[in-house]
């Protein structure tokens, strides 16, 4: 597909052609990774963030967030509860951090549990150095997420502070030493942002393709008033429509990238509650359901009115795998669901 059919698939196509696009995007599914949805679960282990990017409700700068950290038996907890239900895989998730003793208390929690259970570990721990990288890789972690949030470095510029901390140019850095140190690689980016065009996402799809990334994760953005770039919220287009372009989005990187892991993500699910589902039905055949302990799901608020605050584990996960059910759509028990794309490199 060229830039300018990416760019017209993006612009509304109107419903009828959505729907074309998204059984498409659903046969390809079928016919490369097959038909099963993967569940990680998902353990956000601390919300404390060196960071202070302009769009997120647990920036450094945002002083109406309490700030925690999960003692390790809890992580722990989380990981027997996703493997005792079948989940193949975790996925440790948090706010930015390069202090030695997180990076220490990661590295044996992640021995820790290759010790007790055989699953599959996902990282999500923003931009490190090399060697930390190297060090959690060695510790058991194989896969790592890391967002690009836009490919454009204009845009990239425009929803980050400007300062050393940062850099577009350390982003793109950190996701090649990713590859470097042998993970699986996720990217992804937020979709409807302030001063995003068609043509900014069409050029995500793109880079996607040009990084050659085993996984994705993006979603609509969704303004939060504890943060800079709610200022601009009156440019954002109806929440619905980012719902709709996040779906196109998918259907479009899994034509694009038939065998790689595409996620359908909680920032979906807040706008409409089948949000994840509809994703599935596009093309998407990962899903988190949140395993963090209800206690502090609501200091997690990248977003505002994020889903899921005040469930527990058992009701996020059952709930998740219900909705799976009734729609007839198998889940890929006890199986850790790693890029076909990965496997095939
Ligand atoms: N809306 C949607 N997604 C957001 N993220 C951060 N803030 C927001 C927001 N306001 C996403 C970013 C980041 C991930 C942790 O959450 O893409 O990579
Ligand atoms: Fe920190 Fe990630 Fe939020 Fe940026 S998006 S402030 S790095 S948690």
């Amino acid at each position: 597909m060229t830039r300018e059919e990416l760019i017209s698939a993006l612009e509304d196509p109107g419903p009828e052609n959505a729907a074309v696009l998204y059984a498409k995007a659903y046969e390809v599914k079928k016919k490369t990774v097959g038909e099963s949805v993967y569940l990680r679960g998902l353990v956000e282990i601390s919300n404390i963030c060196r960071k202070n990017c302009l769009y997120c409700g647990i920036r450094r700068d945002n002083g109406n967030t309490r700030r925690y950290e999960l003692e390790p038996e809890e992580v722990l907890r989380a990981a027997e509860f996703a493997y005792n239900g079948g989940y193949g895989s975790l996925v440790i998730q948090g706010g930015e951090r390069t202090d030695r003793r997180f990076i220490d208390k990661i590295t044996s929690l992640l021995a820790e549990i290759k010790r007790r259970w055989p699953l599959g570990i996902t990282l999500s721990l923003g931009e490190q150095s090399k060697e930390v990288y190297r060090e959690w890789f060695e510790a058991g972690a194989h896969r790592y997420l890391l967002r690009i949030e836009s490919s454009t470095k204009e845009l990239y510029e425009k929803i980050h502070p400007a300062d050393a901390l940062h850099s577009y140019e350390t982003r793109l850095e950190a996701l090649v030493n990713l590859r470097g140190c042998g993970y699986q690689v996720g990217t992804g980016v937020m979709i409807g942002l302030p001063f995003q065009t068609a043509a900014h996402l069409a050029d995500d799809l793109l880079f996607f393709k040009r990084m050659d990334i085993d996984m994705c994760g993006m979603g609509p953005y969704l303004e939060h008033s504890g943060t800079p770039l709610y200022e601009y919220r009156d440019r954002l287009m109806p929440k619905y429509d980012r719902l709709e372009l996040s779906l196109r989005m998918v259907a479009l990187l899994r034509l694009l990238m038939p065998d790689i892991n595409i996620a359908a993500t909680t920032a979906m699910q807040a706008i409409a509650p089948d949000g994840r589902e509809r994703a599935i039905m596009a093309g998407a055949n990962v899903l988190m359901p949140n395993l963090t302990l209800s206690d502090v799901r609501e200091e997690y608020q990248i977003y505002q009115n994020k889903p899921g605050v005040g469930e527990d584990a058992a009701i996020s996960s059952s709930m998740t795998e219900k909705r799976l059910r009734d729609m007839k759509i198998p889940i890929g028990y006890g199986r850790w669901g790693d890029s076909l794309h990965f496997s095939k490199r």
